[in-house]
This record gives structure tokens, C-alpha cells and sequence, in this order.
């Protein structure tokens, strides 16, 4: 959890947003090309790699296992060990609030043959473990964990088997653990999933040079694989213009361009929902950066419908319930989101943060196990706003201050670093 403990006050919008920005690089690709970079033969360049707190956790934890780190504003140099040249840490490795980053390079501890502990801050130290752990055990490393399931871990690496595996919830971080630990395995490791994920890895994989099968529910890398260094340049973060892209969308009369974002097919599926909500979406300049397609985007303000999301669209929207919800209860018929109970366990538990946030500025929504429910047409009151530690939250409920009908004070908004430092004096600049 972000202990920060800054407080910032956002005024009701006065007038349209306007204007045009290049968001930072994307939190998920920058992880994994820095872990691949690490343990690829020769020197990587990562040009825009996030400014997020997470993605700088995974650079610690990759220096703590002896790789050398040279960074230049967003440009981060690597000197690549090659499979196995990374070496023991004395001390624990820290992932701060990174799930991805423990989870991740969980993968790559299993394959070493050395044992190592990481662990991160109070929110990471709730976080299951169990969906790495399992399949990780299955393949020979040795782990240990708080109460057996929770941060800190402890990983024996060794020689591991391949694995076939069904993952039994769908999540991107566990695919990719469990693949990052196939490039270790002799033999091939095939990953199936119940729901489509975010596939960077796999399309990172193949940018370092290494050949993986994909189709529509499962991965397969051979191993052991050799991954050669690359210079990369890392798209916007399409994570962080969805807080863009809701806030033009609920200030009547706003016009938006957001510069070079990923659009990967297993993310963009929020542009699908936003035009299915009713919000006015151009694509332009489509292109390619080291296989992820790549363009800019025009938002316009309008009239809001609002919708259900259920079934595959939840694993798809999962980090950006939190700003969509603010758009659902400004809209016509409302929010309802279903099959999304591991909103319960992210940076926190965001159905109970939601809610409680929503309530304080007198929002009404009705909570269940896996989702919640919010009627349309609601005004957002002025209040006071705690982001709880998740920078997904405190960025949520600065767009709703944009359309609340007085000042919304959002304490320990400094979470918002954990992906998105510049995020304050963006919406200011946008705003202004
Ligand atoms: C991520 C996967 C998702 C997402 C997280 C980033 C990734 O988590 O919520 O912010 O980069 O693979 P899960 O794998 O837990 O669904």
C-alpha cells in the first residue's frame, strides 16, 4: 500500500476538456520486457518504459538478482544474464504493491538454482498466492509462503519439469508465470485459460526471439529457450487513458486526443465498451511497436447509455471497472458488473473501496460477492475521498470530482504513483 499520505482537491470541470497527450508507457508490457531483457543473452534498450511505481519494483528486484540497470528519463538499459546468469540475493526481494511483479518473476525465481524470498508492501502481503504457488510446485521449485498462500515467498529453483495447465481462474500474471518458467522446463509448457487475457508475453516472447505457439485459450513455449537482447519502445498505457477517456466522455463538450496507446486486442475490448455505452471513439493512426498495435485516440463528451459487464468482458475490463463506474452512474440506465469477483483482490478489495467511496458522495450502488450494481442518472456530491493505498481508486474518483457538484478531496492520492505519477498534473493541465 502507497503510505503517502498527499491530499488533492478536484473542482468541478467548468468547462470541456480539451486537448492532446502522450500517456505513459504501458505498466504490463514495461514488466515483462524488463524481465525478459534480464535474462536475455546481450544488452536491451526499453525506451518509454512506465514512470509507474510498480514497473520501477520490477527493476529493483531484477538489480537485487545482480543485473546491471542503467536508466535515462523513460529510456532503461539492460544487461541481459542470459537464462541463468542471475545471481543469489542475501536480502528479500521487494515487489512493494506489484502483483505483477512478484507473480512474474516468481517464474523466473523457479527456474533458478538458487532460493529466494520476496515480499512487498502491506496490500501486496494480502494478495493470494496460491495461483502461482500451485503451478510452480507442480513443475519441481520448492515454495513457501505466509500462511501458506500470502507474500512473502520463499522459491527453491531447480530443474523444472514442463507442465500442462488449466488455469482455473483467468489471469494474465499466472499464464505468465507459468510460461516464464517453460522457457526453464525441458519440454514444452502449455498454459490454457478459462477467459481471454492480456497476451504480452507471449508477443514479447516472440520480440526476444523465442517461439511460442498461441491460439484462442492456451500458450505453449519450448524450453529450455534462449532469449536474445532487443531495443524496444513501449506503447501509452491504455490502462491509464481509460481515466481519459471516461473523464472526456462525462464532461459534456469535451474533445480528447490521446497519443500513441497500445491497442492490443485482449485490452482494447474497453474502447468496445465505451462505444457500446455510447461514447464517441475515433482510432487513428494505427501502426505496429515490436508486435502490439499502437494508435491515437480522439474521445468526444456525450450522451451516456451505460451497460452490463458480465461473462468474458470482466476478465477483459477488470482494472478499469473502477473509472467505468463512475461513467455508469452518470448514464442513462446504470452499471451493472457481474463474473468480476477478483475485483475483491486486487491493490484492495475495489467492490468494498468502490462502494464506500460512492456512498460518501451519495452514490447509490448495491454490492454482491462478484460484482455490484449502479442505477443510472445520479449526481455525484462533494466529499471527502480515501483512495485506500489503490492507485486505480484515488484516479477513478478524481474524474468523478470533474462532474460532482462541489470540491472532492481525495486523501492519500499519492497511490496514484504506483502506475501513473504524472496522473495529477495531467487532469490539471487538461482541466485548466
Ligand atoms: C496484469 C494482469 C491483471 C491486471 C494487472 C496487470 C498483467 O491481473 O489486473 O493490473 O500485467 O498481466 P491478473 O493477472 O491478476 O488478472
Amino acid at each position: 500500500m502507497t503510505t503517502s499520505i498527499t491530499a488533492e482537491t478536484i473542482h468541478p470541470a467548468q468547462k470541456p476538456l480539451e486537448g492532446s497527450l502522450r500517456l505513459p508507457g504501458d505498466k504490463s508490457i514495461s514488466h515483462r520486457y524488463g524481465m525478459l531483457a534480464a535474462i536475455a543473452e546481450g544488452t536491451s534498450v526499453i525506451h518509454n518504459y512506465s514512470s509507474g511505481a510498480d514497473c520501477h519494483s520490477t527493476l529493483g528486484c531484477l538489480r537485487s538478482l545482480g543485473v546491471e540497470i542503467t536508466e535515462d528519463r523513460r529510456d532503461v538499459t539492460i544487461a541481459g544474464r542470459g537464462l541463468h546468469g542471475l545471481t543469489e540475493s542475501a536480502a528479500q526481494l521487494d515487489a512493494g504493491n506489484s502483483g505483477s511483479t512478484i507473480r512474474m518473476l516468481s517464474g523466473i525465481l523457479a527456474g533458478q538454482r538458487f532460493t529466494t524470498r520476496i515480499g512487498g508492501d502491506e496490500s501486496l502481503a494480502k494478495r493470494p498466492m496460491l495461483r502461482v504457488m500451485t503451478p510452480l510446485a507442480q513443475m519441481g521449485a520448492t515454495l513457501s509462503a505466509r500462511d501458506d498462500k500470502f507474500p512473502p515467498l520463499s522459491i527453491r529453483g531447480g530443474e523444472l519439469r514442463p507442465l500442462d495447465y488449466d488455469m482455473p481462474v483467468a489471469s494474465a500474471q499466472v499464464k505468465s508465470c507459468v510460461l516464464l518458467a517453460g522457457l526453464y522446463a525441458h519440454g514444452t509448457t502449455t498454459v490454457r485459460e478459462p477467459a481471454r487475457t492480456r497476451d504480452h508475453t507471449e508477443v514479447a516472447l516472440r520480440e526476444f526471439g523465442v517461439e511460442v505457439e498461441a491460439g484462442r485459450g492456451y500458450a505453449k513455449v519450448r524450453g529450455p529457450a534462449r532469449l536474445e537482447a532487443r531495443e524496444l519502445s513501449v506503447p501509452g498505457d491504455l490502462s491509464s487513458a481509460a481515466f481519459f477517456l471516461v473523464a472526456a466522455a462525462i464532461v459534456p463538450g469535451s474533445n480528447v486526443i490521446l497519443q500513441g496507446v497500445g491497442l492490443n486486442p485482449t485490452r482494447a475490448s474497453l474502447i468496445d465498451f465505451l462505444v457500446s455505452a455510447g461514447v464517441e471513439i475515433r482510432v487513428l493512426n494505427m501502426g505496429m511497436k515490436n508486435g502490439e498495435p499502437v494508435g491515437d485516440l480522439l474521445v468526444r463528451g456525450g450522451a451516456l447509455k451505460g451497460g452490463v459487464i458480465e461473462k468474458q468482458w470482466s476478465a477483459a475490463l477488470i482494472d478499469e471497472i473502477p473509472v467505468l463506474a463512475i461513467l455508469g452512474a452518470l448514464s442513462e440506465e446504470g452499471l451493472t458488473v457481474r463474473d468480476a469477483a477478483e475485483l475483491r483482490v486486487k491493490e484492495t478489495d475495489r467492490i468494498e473501496t468502490m462502494a464506500s467511496n460512492l456512498r460518501r458522495m451519495g452514490i447509490q450502488i448495491e454490492t454482491a460477492p462478484d460484482g455490484f450494481h449502479l442505477p443510472g442518472k445520479q449526481t455525484f456530491g462533494p466529499a471527502e475521498i480515501d483512495s485506500f493505498g489503490d492507485h486505480r481508486i484515488a484516479m477513478a474518483f478524481a474524474v468523478a470530482g470533474l462532474r460532482a457538484s462541489g470540491p472532492v478531496v481525495i486523501q492519500n492520492a499519492g497511490a496514484a504513483s504506483v502506475s501513473f505519477p504524472e496522473f495529477w498534473d495531467t487532469l490539471r493541465g487538461l482541466a485548466a
